[in-house]
């Protein structure tokens, strides 16, 4: 089968660990939302399988996996056109997950820069799941023979090593059934830093809750946020070159330019000249017009986890409609014994 055959499909996921951040929605959910009305069919899931990967507390875990969820919904992502649901509600994810372990080399998996940063001089102690985790990555995407995934850029590497797992296994079994899944990661946006060190990504895990804007942050911390952001005393300049080495300047560019869907050279015909007193509030001012009705639906729909759990539960009888008849061919195509379905 041609990959051109392979029906325009769209799989993302998010992590249930810790607050959902700015960097989640301008590098993930904001084109989630769009690619909805566009030529795909869109499955977005929270992969709490991944989340446990490091240490959850129990409470925190269903908590998470709800603010993930409301959060979806909140920015736009609609039930009825999207398949959302969570992860280990779809067996098919950790089964083909397993298949793909026997898949993947060692090598490739040394390589995931992820691994390295988290692990750090600690590998010894981290869960076997962390080192193994973009096989199941790849597992999430392939069973649904996802073509296009939308993602931060920190998740490049992973679907490259997708692409080389549906490769490897396309060529070992003499088949052309898993499609070469393309990465979409275009625009700003794509790699939101930490806003006191903007050559750190902005994360869910850092330590400083100032070094991150969260979805659920009320107008004032927000305000408070890129006020005390890190920058230098220099204004800015009229065109995207002049950021070259001023890293925490270049990202207030760019999460204004994200925010309000202009490019960040547009922002600087704005404001090229200007110095951060003007600059700050401004960008202060249209993430809370932005994310502020985000963060008021997100609060309303975490007051109603029932409603939350059925459309979860709904989406993943729609997801395993598609993911096992997929999982089922590839335990045919690799000589398993399948008498009992
Ligand atoms: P996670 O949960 O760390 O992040 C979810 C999404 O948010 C993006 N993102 C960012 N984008 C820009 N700037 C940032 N600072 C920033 N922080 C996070 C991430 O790139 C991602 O798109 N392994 C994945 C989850 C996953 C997945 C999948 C994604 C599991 N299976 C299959 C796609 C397809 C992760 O840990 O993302």
């Amino acid at each position: 089968m041609p990959d051109s055959q392979f029906t325009k499909r769209v799989f993302s996921g998010i992590k249930p660990s810790g607050g959902m951040t700015m960097g989640n929605y301008l590098g993930a959910i904001k084109r989630w939302v769009q690619m909805q009305d566009e030529e795909y069919e869109t499955i977005y899931c929270v992969v709490d399988l991944h989340a446990i990967t490091v240490w959850q507390d129990p409470a925190d875990l269903k908590r998470s996996t709800h603010e993930v969820a409301a959060a979806m919904i909140a920015s736009g992502i609609d039930p009825a056109r999207s398949i959302l649901f969570n992860q280990s509600q779809v067996p098919a994810h950790a089964e083909l997950g397993w298949l793909f372990n026997c898949v993947a080399r060692l090598g490739w998996m040394n390589r995931m820069t992820q691994f390295k940063e988290k692990a750090g001089k600690n590998a010894e102690k981290q869960s076997l799941g962390l080192y193994a985790y973009p096989s199941l990555m790849a597992a999430d995407i392939l069973a649904y023979h996802a073509t296009h995934v939308p993602v931060g850029e920190d998740q490049k590497q992973h679907v490259e090593l997708t692409r080389d797992i549906a490769a490897k296994f396309n060529h070992d079994y003499g088949v052309e059934f898993f499609p070469m899944t393309e990465p979409v990661i275009e625009g700003p946006g794509m790699r939101v830093m930490n806003l006191r060190d903007g050559t750190k990504k902005m994360s869910k895990s850092g330590e400083s809750d100032m070094e991150r804007i969260n979805m659920l942050d009320d107008a004032d911390a927000i305000s408070k946020k890129f006020k005390k952001a890190r920058t230098d005393p220099e204004p800015l300049p009229e065109v995207m070159d002049g950021l070259k080495n001023r890293p925490e300047a270049k990202n207030l560019v760019e999460i204004y330019a994200a925010l309000a869907g202009i490019t960040p050279d547009s922002v600087l015909n704005l404001y090229g000249g200007e110095g951060w007193g003007k600059f700050k509030p401004a960008l202060a001012d249209l993430a809370v017009e932005k994310l502020a009705p985000i963060s008021g639906e997100m609060t309303r729909l975490m007051d109603a986890p029932d409603e939350l759990d059925r459309i979860l539960a709904a989406g993943a009888d729609k997801a395993a409609e598609i993911a096992e008849p997929i999982l089922e061919r590839t335990f045919e195509i690799m000589g398993f014994v399948r008498g009992r379905r």
